[in-house]
């Protein structure tokens, strides 16, 4: 038997926190991994989000919400609102009523090993999905299942590389790139930068000038971009960690009386829908994908790691690019 089948009625308002229950009959697994008794073989997911930060993360959140549904898992859900304290106290929650399994994406990489270590004295599996953590234990976590974030830094970096002569749009030899990172000590702003700065190192001519967090939201990326437009003289390109953040910056580069994707070229993040029309509207140059459709990766991975199967230590996602030719043939179809 499984640990005990939650209903939508169990789920804990803790603090500020908004923990709902979503989806849920029987998986039909006849298993038995551990927990203390209950009726039925029902996987009880308490999954802890970030937020709801961006296009890329609502896609994310549904992308689990339908997948839990389809998989018959009980998910009990929290949105941390970007706040790691949050986050502590949803899977402190999902630890007290004993789930199945804790799924989340850390919203930073660093201060997790109290909880986790607590999970794990629970016998509770816990999977990190999308966001990584910065510990030395890997014993306190099954898998983490995401992106490479580090190479999509490198993909962004290699088309400004390739794009250089183009990318001067002032002419003067030096290409200078203002940086919107996401949220600082997150993950993908930490390897995103870094695969970024070590891939332009091959081009002396490209220098990030300004570089300053917008914290993966449209309005940051606006903020942030005024205040670089207003700070830097002669700014040649725009690299948004994600597409919300670029999107807030073409707002604030026509308010400038500038044409985005001309007047300053931008690469971003994500592809989300949003995203790929700036692009094939030639506002945006270039961007990397990231994928959010983590779903079925995720509740396949819950069954397996709750049967008490060996999982891979690690799952990379596969992802793309896309300049503006390729955004157009594939925009209809995009999902998300
Ligand atoms: O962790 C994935 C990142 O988080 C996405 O690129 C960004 O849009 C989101 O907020």
């Amino acid at each position: 038997m499984l640990k005990k089948t939650m209903s939508a009625a169990a789920a804990l308002a803790v603090g500020s926190l908004a923990l709902t229950a979503c989806g849920g009959t029987s998986s039909g697994s006849d298993d038995a991994a551990g927990g203390s008794g209950g009726g039925d073989d029902t996987i009880t997911m308490g999954f802890a989000q970030v937020g709801a930060e961006s296009g890329w993360r609502t896609a994310n959140t549904q992308s689990v919400k339908d997948s839990a549904e389809e998989a018959g898992v009980e998910l009990l859900f929290s949105d941390a609102q970007q706040k790691q304290e949050n986050q502590i106290k949803a899977i402190r929650s999902y630890i007290q009523q004993d789930v199945d399994v804790i799924a989340f994406s850390p919203v930073v990489e660093t201060g997790w090993d109290a909880v986790l270590l607590e999970a794990k004295r629970a016998s509770i599996p816990v999977i990190l999905t999308d966001r990584a953590v910065d510990s030395e234990d890997d014993s306190l976590y099954e898998t983490f299942l995401g992106s490479d974030f580090v190479l999509e830094g490198e993909r962004a970096g290699e088309w400004l590389v390739e794009n250089a002569e183009d990318s001067d749009v002032n002419g003067d030899g030096s290409i200078n790139v203002v940086q919107l990172e996401g949220t600082t000590g997150a993950a993908p702003a930490i390897d995103r930068a870094e695969g970024f700065a070590d891939t332009i190192a091959s081009d002396g001519s490209i220098e990030v000038v300004a570089s300053q967090t917008g914290d993966f939201t449209r309005d940051g990326g606006k903020r942030v971009m005024e205040s670089f437009l207003n700070s830097e003289d002669d700014i040649d390109v725009v690299y948004a960690h994600n597409d919300d953040m670029g999107l807030g910056a073409i707002e604030a580069i026509e308010a400038a009386g500038l044409t985005p994707g001309e007047d300053i070229k931008i690469i971003t993040v994500d592809a989300v829908k949003d995203g790929m029309q700036a692009l094939v509207d030639g506002k945006i140059n270039y961007i990397v994908e990231c994928n959010p459709l983590l779903g079925p990766q995720l509740m396949d991975l819950a069954e397996q790691v709750v049967a008490g199967e060996e999982v891979e230590p690690r799952v990379v996602t596969e992802e793309t690019t896309f300049t503006q030719e390729e955004a157009a043939e594939v925009i209809d179809e995009r999902q998300y």
